[in-house]
């Protein structure tokens, strides 16, 4: 009985000591993109007070694509590790009639792993707010909004590459 019981409290505190060395984190989180603005950058638009969405994502939007995602661009297949962001920054209109770039409203990020995203076709989902690296702004739902809207594209992906 006395050897149960110190089997117990040993697995215990063995459990307490690993989740320690590895604190829990989601397996799925899509990672922030660290020094996306040096990637090739895949176009611009400016989403204007017309478009419903205005008041979240109007303004400017840049696309970047890291070098896997590059491949995908330019032969029609993402490979893992293909990684795209879509940055979203206030479009400012100035009395000389030029438009000037803002501040960040937010980051959309989509990185392709086809394990660790299987349920959404190999594409992860992510939103960070403004400059955060760490603040994310989507929800499981909102993650799965993306999905559905990106679903209906070739390879879930919008954009194309001008060369
Ligand atoms: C209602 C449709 C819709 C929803 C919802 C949506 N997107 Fe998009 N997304 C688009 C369109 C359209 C483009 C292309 C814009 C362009 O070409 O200028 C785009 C472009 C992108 C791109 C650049 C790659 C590409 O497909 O061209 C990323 C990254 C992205 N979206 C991520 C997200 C994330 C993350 C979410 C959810 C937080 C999201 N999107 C929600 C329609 C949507």
């Amino acid at each position: 009985m006395k050897t149960i019981i110190v089997v117990i409290i040993l697995s215990v505190l063995f459990a307490v000591f690993i989740s320690f060395i590895h604190p829990y984190k989601p397996v799925n989180e899509v990672p922030y993109p660290e020094g996306y603005r040096k990637w090739t950058h895949i176009k611009t638009a400016i989403i204007g007070p017309q478009n419903p969405g205005f008041n979240f994502s109007g303004g400017f939007h840049h696309i970047y694509a890291n070098e896997k995602a590059m491949e995908g661009y330019l032969t029609g297949s993402f490979p893992n590790g293909s990684v795209i962001v879509f940055d979203v920054l206030e479009a400012l209109m100035h009395g000389d009639g030029n438009t000037y770039e803002g501040n960040r409203k937010h980051i959309d990020v989509m990185t392709k792993d086809s394990i660790k995203y299987s349920t959404t076709n190999g594409w992860g989902y992510e939103e960070f707010n403004a400059d955060s690296k760490v603040e994310r702004n989507a929800t499981a739902l909102g993650k799965r909004n993306c999905f559905n809207c990106h679903a209906l594209q070739k390879n879930q992906v919008f954009s194309t590459f001008r060369k």
